[in-house]
């Protein structure tokens, strides 16, 4: 089964081919993060724009390189949760006049969702159950996947997300947005000992994540720094602060698995692409003999592939939409709009 997908949740306007929820036959990202970096931000209206601009030609890129007409597509997939309102509008009905005008099935794609799919195309011999770690620009989860389309959320953030803290902490640190890849970049030349920051918990619930104090903390260490008139050294800030996230990330993965018995983990989302949270949770399945996977690079941030890939199995389970699908800001992964 060939799926067209199309992923336009924030500030990526992507389409792409997938066969059979695995094989990627193209892949077409027209990002706009150079224009948001003027602004040190998603600015959702001019994402919005962006994407209406764009989502034409990205498709019939994407069309072309798999070097398929769009009658020998079997199917239209498309995110419509969660997401910047405005830009998942513009995918959701673009999806929609493809799917009327050529009379094939409309899946709708829960963003999150298509993010832990993107191992299913690294990795083919991957199958549910696992438990996964989805840390993104807006979301925190641990999620126990039970099957491709039955999900529990059993741990959550109770404030920024791991990709937020990382964009807002660097931002701070002076780089340039999106700041955790930055920020990554600089910590691997940094002394993560440096400086001593705080390791949140969250009480009563040993699964979930608070990256706000932690966030704040460094905010704090940088002003009082600047106004002694004081430049703190940033690679060890930065080391010193992706540490203490990523030890924070994994305290809670290793104990969820340890208490649900899941010996196959897996990250899904943007800051699966973090060098130290990928060695690190490597080194720590490798070490208690468990399964670990990791989506490629390039599958880590945004992209439609993932968006064909979990079509494919939304597809399998009878989910389709029909001409009244509604895109929404929030969803739960687990759950309806
Ligand atoms: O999944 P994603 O592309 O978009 C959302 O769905 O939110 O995630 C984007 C987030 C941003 O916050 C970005 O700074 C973060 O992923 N990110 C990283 C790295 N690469 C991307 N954070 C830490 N280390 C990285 N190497
Ligand atoms: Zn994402």
């Amino acid at each position: 089964m060939r799926i067209l997908a199309l992923e336009s949740s924030c500030d990526e306007t992507a389409a792409a081919v997938v066969e059979d929820g695995r094989k990627v036959l193209s892949s077409v990202i027209a990002s706009q993060v150079e224009e948001h970096k003027l602004y040190g931000g998603v600015v959702p209206e001019i994402a919005s724009r962006r994407h209406c601009e764009a989502v034409v030609g990205v498709t019939q890129q994407a069309l072309d390189d798999a070097n398929m007409k769009l009658d020998e597509i079997d199917a239209i997939a498309v995110t419509y949760a969660p997401g910047l309102i405005g830009a998942l509008l513009v995918g959701v009905n673009f999806a929609k006049g493809l799917a009327m005008s050529s009379g094939k099935p409309l899946i709708p794609v829960h963003h999150l969702r298509s993010h832990i799919a993107a191992n299913y195309i690294t990795s083919p011999e991957l199958k549910p159950p696992f438990l996964c770690l989805i840390v993104s620009g807006g979301h925190s989860h641990i999620v126990e996947v039970k099957d491709y389309t039955e999900l529990r959320v059993i741990g959550r953030t109770r404030d920024d997300a791991a990709g937020e803290a990382f964009d807002k902490a660097a931002r701070a640190m002076g780089m340039p947005y999106p700041g955790g890849v930055e920020m990554d970049k600089r910590a691997q030349g940094g002394n993560a000992e440096a400086f001593k920051l705080p390791h949140p918990t969250v009480d009563g619930a040993p699964y979930d994540f608070s990256f706000s104090g932690l966030k704040t903390s460094v905010i704090n260490l940088i002003h009082n720094a600047e106004q002694k008139g004081q430049t703190l050294p940033v690679e060890d800030l930065a080391a010193s602060f992706r540490k203490a996230v990523v030890d924070c990330l994994i305290k809670n993965f290793i104990k969820a698995a340890q208490d649900t018995g899941n010996t196959k983990l897996v990250i899904a989302g943007g800051v699966s692409a973090n060098s130290l949270l990928r060695s690190r949770l490597q080194e720590e399945c490798r070490n208690r003999g468990w399964e670990f996977y990791m989506p490629e690079l390039k599958l880590c941030g945004d992209n439609a592939a993932m968006v064909g890939a979990q079509g494919y199995y939304e597809y399998l389970s009878g989910k389709t939409a029909g001409l009244d699908l509604n895109a929404c800001a929030e969803m739960p992964v687990d759950g309806n709009c």
